[in-house]
């Protein structure tokens, strides 16, 4: 990719002096002076450079949003959930460092890649806050009942939903909630993503991505995280994760509301941007609160109201929070979406 990139660039240069000196020979004009050629815009530094920048301003974020639209839409919800993932709701730097490291390459996307490549670290952080304030959406989480197999017998999502809360303690595998929080929310202070309402196929690919072991990041703290939790994990718990997380809203239940009722984030509804979509989407009102108070400089603050909650006393109010995601859904067919 590199050197591709570095090729293309040369091969440009010389083409412009062939021409040049094309033109030079046929008149008496003298030679422009060149341009200086650019150093080719790597973005070797792109996730380093993230830390110079200041917290990202959503309302540029909105703006340069635009260009993310076609496919993220303008609000963050996938235009199209089977091909596109959602960054709804994901924090600021996650959603920052990862357009660091489709710009520098280590994480690579054809399709990614070209539009992170031309923006600076502040418009990353600036459109991470624009989708860090956008109410997450949700699919649906598969209840078809397993036929066969070790999980014989349980609806599919519930194989997800049981790694999610508990994980396996024989496998060494931990609750997944303990660390992306009950509604799969995640924990922006240490960089734990969004999860919850995720597009099914992404979610599983990604996952797949952390059990091969395999990354271009050159820091690979995050990943390695990962690659632990899911080594182990075998297809089917793969897909039935990433169905569950698909149909896990984040709608809040009594006791969250009330916490977050305690929060007094001071922050404004979240811009109605591109809403009107589906009802089984926007079902889980509120819960945006958590994420908004992170504009504000304590960011690490807010978002952990999930952790009371975490993975021992949450199941009930997680419970909860499943339960609308499946049942809801099934009225109509969202998958669609
Ligand atoms: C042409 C469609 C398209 C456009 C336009 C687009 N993206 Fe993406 N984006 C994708 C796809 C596809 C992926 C998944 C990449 C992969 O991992 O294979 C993705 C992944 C991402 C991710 C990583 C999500 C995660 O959970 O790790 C972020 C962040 C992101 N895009 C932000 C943006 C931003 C910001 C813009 C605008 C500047 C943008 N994208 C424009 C298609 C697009
Ligand atoms: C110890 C903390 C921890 C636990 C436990 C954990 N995760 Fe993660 N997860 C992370 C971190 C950190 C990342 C970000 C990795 C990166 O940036 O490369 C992540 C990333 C992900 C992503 C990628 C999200 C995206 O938008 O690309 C998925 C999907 C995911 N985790 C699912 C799970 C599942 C399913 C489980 C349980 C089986 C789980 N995680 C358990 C910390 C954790």
């Amino acid at each position: 990719m590199r050197h591709a990139r570095a090729y293309g660039i040369a091969g440009l240069t010389a083409l412009g002096v062939v021409a040049a000196v094309a033109f030079a020979q046929s008149t008496t004009v003298p030679l422009p002076e060149e341009a200086p050629v650019e150093a080719s815009p790597l973005g070797e530094t792109a996730v380093a450079d993230l830390a110079e920048a200041d917290w990202g301003d959503p309302q540029n974020g909105a703006t340069l949003a635009g260009t993310c639209a076609a496919c993220h839409g303008l609000d963050g919800k996938a235009t199209v959930r089977e091909v596109y993932p959602s960054i709804a709701g994901q924090s600021e730097r996650y959603i920052a460092r990862q357009l660091a490291l489709f710009k520098s390459g280590e994480r690579v996307s054809p399709i990614m890649q070209p539009f992170a490549a031309p923006l600076s670290a502040q418009q990353m952080r600036d459109l991470g806050a624009h989708y860090a304030m956008q109410e997450a959406g949700a699919g649906v989480a598969d209840d078809t009942v397993v036929a066969s197999g070790p999980y014989e017998g349980m609806k599919f999502f519930e194989i997800g939903q049981q790694l999610f809360r508990s994980g396996d303690a024989e496998r060494q595998i931990p609750a997944c909630m303990a660390c992306h929080g009950p509604t799969g929310a995640g924990n922006p202070g240490p960089p734990y993503p969004h999860v919850g309402g995720q597009s099914s196929w992404y979610s599983a690919r990604r996952l797949q991505e952390f059990r091969e072991g395999t990354t271009g990041e050159s820091d690979t703290r995050l990943f390695d995280i990962m690659h632990e939790v899911a080594q182990d994990l075998t297809d089917e718990e793969i897909q039935a994760l990433a169905s569950y997380m698909e149909g896990l809203h984040t709608r809040p239940d009594a006791r969250m509301r009330e916490m977050m009722a305690q929060l007094d984030t001071g922050a404004a509804p979240a811009p109605a941007a591109g809403q009107g979509e589906a009802d089984i989407q926007t079902q889980d009102g509120g819960t945006v609160v958590i994420e908004e108070g992170q504009d504000a400089a304590g960011a690490v603050a807010a978002p952990d109201a999930s952790d009371p909650a975490g993975p021992r006393t949450g199941s009930e109010q997680a419970e909860g929070e499943a339960e609308a995601g499946t049942e809801g859904d099934r009225t109509g067919d969202p998958s669609q979406q």
